[in-house]
Order: C-alpha cells, then structure tokens, then sequence
C-alpha cells in the first residue's frame, strides 16, 4: 500500500518537475508550433471584424497583420508591449519570434511560389530617426522594408515609397502609397497581399456556366460565371459549426489549399465566429476522417480587392495605447514620442480555372457516391499553408459585384 502511494506521488511530483522545469528548446520546430494556436484565433477575430465592416464581402490577410503587429512589437515596452502580447499571442520570447520569421521567410519570400505575394512597408518621419537595432530586427523578414521620409513633401516620398514596393515585387503592386497617407502622421504600416489561385487541378474553362446566385435568405442576387469540376476531394460535413467545408489543393506541390466554408443553414453568426469553435488542426482531422471522395464542386469564377484599416480592430482587441501619442510606449523605435498613426492592408484575390494539372476527366463515376458541393449562396474561403497552419488569405465571397456581375440576358 505505502509503496503504491509513494509510487503515485512520485509520478506525480516527476510529471509536475518536467512541465515545470522541461525546456522548450527554441528552434524553428517550436516556433511554429507555439504560434498554430495565437495565429488562429487573432485570424478568427480580426476575420469576423472585417466580415462585419466589408457586409460579408472582403479578402484579407491576418497573418500579414499578425506579423505586422510583430513588428511595432519589436519596438515596444511597458503596456504597449503587454496589450499586444496579449492580443496577438506572440511568443514573449525574442529568440521565438526571431525562429518564426525565418518560417516565414520561407513561406513569404521564397521566389518559387507563384501563387501568392506579401509584403510590408513601415514607414516613418525621418525627422524621428528609427532607431537601428529596431531596423535590423525588423528586416530580418525578407519582405519587409523600414523607409525614413520626409513627410513634409508626401509627393515625393509616395513616389519613393511606390518606386520601392513595384520594384521588389516585379510590378504586382504599383501606386499603393497616396500623398494624403502623409497627413498627420508619423508611422506608418503597410501590408500588401495577393493571391491568384493555381490549383492543382485545373477546373476545364468549357464546364464554366453562367448560374444564379442565391442570398442567405434564398432570393436569387444574379449571375456569376459558375466554374464546375469532378474530382477526388477532402470534404467534411459538420452540422455543429453550420458549415460543409471542402479543401482544393492549389499549389503544385501540395502545400497550399483554399478551404471553402459553406454555411449549411441561414445564420446570424459569421462563418468565422463559428469557425472560432475549434483550430486549423481540427477542421484538417475533420477533413481527413474520411478518404476523398467524388466530388461535383460548383465555384464561381471571382475576383475581390479590399483596402481595410485595422486600427479599429485593433483598438477592439485591447491594443489600445500605441495609437495614442501621450500613451505609445514605443521607445525601441524611436527616441522621439511616436505612435502608431495608420494600419493599412490592400489585398487582392483572383480565382480562375487555371491550375497547375488539367482538368481530370473524372465523370462522376459512380453516380450515387458522387458529393455535390455547390458554393451558389455566399461562403467563406481560406488559403492555408497546410505545414504551418498559417492562413495566408481569408475572406467571404456572397454575390456578383459589378467587376464579376454578367449580362444577365445571355
Ligand atoms: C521554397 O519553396 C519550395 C517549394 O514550395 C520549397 O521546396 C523550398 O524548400 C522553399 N525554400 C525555402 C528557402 O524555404
Ligand atoms: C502632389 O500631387 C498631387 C496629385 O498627385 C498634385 O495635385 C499636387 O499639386 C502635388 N503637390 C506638389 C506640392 O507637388
Ligand atoms: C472566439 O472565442 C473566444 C473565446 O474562446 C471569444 O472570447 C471571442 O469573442 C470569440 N470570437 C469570435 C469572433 O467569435
Ligand atoms: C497620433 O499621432 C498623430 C501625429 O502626431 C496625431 O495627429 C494624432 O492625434 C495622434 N493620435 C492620438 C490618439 O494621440
């Protein structure tokens, strides 16, 4: 008896000495580990945000803010460094946070992937002086460039900035800085993100009909040049979020897939608050519970740019003092009182039939097996790196626009 009781207390002290004292070695393994978790629920949150003020209808990337807010991180002490910790979940371990930028550089500055581009601009007066060590830390992200301007010729230094960014990105973004953005401000954020899909299989341009699109509420909203394949895909049905979730790979090597988030019932909640209910790791054991399937998917052909500001959400999300110039503790950027003036993001999204392999020829074999997953009622989206769990893009596509709005007598 007394043996079984010192036996337990001693696998238990033992188990409690390894959580406490067990060294999490800092590595890139880690890093990225420690970050599936924070990076995943600041995406939810700042995804239902934009949801709301885009009237469901937006891309965005949260990484590229997440990553971005990383950065004044870098800079920041006292308050202004707690709020953000606690709102983005970033490790409070420089050595961490150095291990994921080197991720990354991998996945954001690698010049072998074609699909997507990101970048960042941080842009303060010159008068200030950044504070080197800040700059060093910084661009350690391949894709980020720190500018000291002169603000008070904005002309000028929008052209400096626009010269910049259309040179490092080979001409995908051009014009993105305006004069106006100089006004009243001292620093400035910018996150530019593209995305063209390539899936991995192409859908045939042929099967792409002209169909009607539905509201939540089932009233038709026009037309949309409706993109059909059949082919073997990962879907999972889960009443309990409202939502049948299908995956189509869309790189080629497997890497990258655009989740599509189709909400089974109208409801008040955003796809993305339901989404919140669980991680990346459980929509992806969702998928693959089950084998591929047959699948007759049904995607409209669309493109979709959004601009957005997240200062509001990020004030919402308790990052509240570094907007304010009494307040900012923000020391490690500069030696002068700063604050955080302007966040801005401008996404863009491109979804086309085009991929990397052509089209299966797949007829649906087997009729009765064969899953339709039609996306003809507005649905949320989401590029992932399947490796990292990182969303790259998110967003919600719920209609025609004008730019994808057809004739609707042919
Ligand atoms: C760049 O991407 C390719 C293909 O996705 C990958 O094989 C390679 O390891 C990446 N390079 C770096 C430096 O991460
Ligand atoms: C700055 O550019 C705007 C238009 O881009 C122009 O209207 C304005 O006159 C310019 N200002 C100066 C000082 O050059
Ligand atoms: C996500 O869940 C957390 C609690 O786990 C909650 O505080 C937060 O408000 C939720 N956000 C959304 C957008 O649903
Ligand atoms: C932030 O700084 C700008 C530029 O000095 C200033 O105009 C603005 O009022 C400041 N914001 C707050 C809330 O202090």
């Amino acid at each position: 008896m007394w043996f079984k009781w010192w036996f337990k207390s001693f696998t238990w002290f033992a188990a409690i000495a390894m959580v406490v004292g067990k060294q999490v070695p800092c590595n890139h393994e880690n890093a990225m580990l420690l970050s599936k978790g924070p990076s995943y629920r600041f995406a939810m949150e700042v995804l239902h945000a934009m949801d709301f003020e885009n009237d469901g209808h937006f891309v965005f990337s949260p990484l590229a803010s997440w990553l971005q807010l990383m950065n004044v991180l870098e800079g920041a002490s006292g308050y202004t460094q707690a709020e953000i910790l606690k709102a983005t979940g970033h490790h409070p371990n420089i050595c961490y946070r150095r291990k994921l930028r080197e991720v990354l550089n991998g996945l954001l500055g690698n010049e072998s992937r074609t699909e997507y581009k990101m970048n960042s601009l941080i842009i303060v007066d010159e008068l200030l002086g950044v504070k080197k060590e800040f700059k060093e830390e910084v661009t350690k992200t391949k894709t980020l460039e720190v500018l000291a301007l002169d603000f008070v010729h904005p002309n000028a230094s929008a052209k400096t900035a626009n010269q910049l960014i259309e040179k490092k990105t080979d001409g995908v973004f051009k014009d993105m800085v305006f004069e106006d953005d100089f006004e009243d401000t001292y620093f400035l954020t910018y996150d530019f993100a593209n995305y063209k899909s390539a899936w991995m299989q192409s859908f045939d341009p042929l099967k792409t009909k002209m169909e009607v699109f539905y509201g939540p509420d089932g009233k038709a909203l026009g037309y949309v040049r409706m993109m059909n394949t059949v082919g073997q895909f990962y879907t999972a049905n889960l009443p309990q979020l409202n939502l049948n979730i299908l995956e189509l790979p869309s790189d080629k090597n497997n890497q990258v897939s655009m989740l599509v988030f189709l909400p089974q019932h109208p409801s008040p909640n955003s796809v993305f608050s339901n989404l919140n209910k669980t991680t990346m790791a459980g929509i992806f054991n969702s998928l693959k519970k089950e084998a591929p399937k047959t699948v007759a998917v049904s995607l409209p052909k669309f493109e979709i740019e959004t601009w957005s500001s997240p200062n509001e959400m990020m004030f919402d999300m308790g990052m509240k003092s570094m907007f304010y110039l009494d307040n900012a503790q923000l020391g490690g950027i500069s030696k002068f009182k700063i604050n955080v003036s302007m966040m801005l993001q401008f996404a863009a999204i491109e979804v086309t039939e085009g991929g990397v392999k052509a089209a299966s020829v797949t007829s649906g074999r087997g009729k009765r097996d064969l899953v339709q997953f039609k996306a003809n009622h507005p649905f949320g989206f989401a590029i992932v790196d399947k490796k990292t769990e990182f969303i790259l893009f998110a967003g919600m596509y719920s209609g025609p626009r004008r730019a994808d709005r057809l004739n609707e007598t042919d």
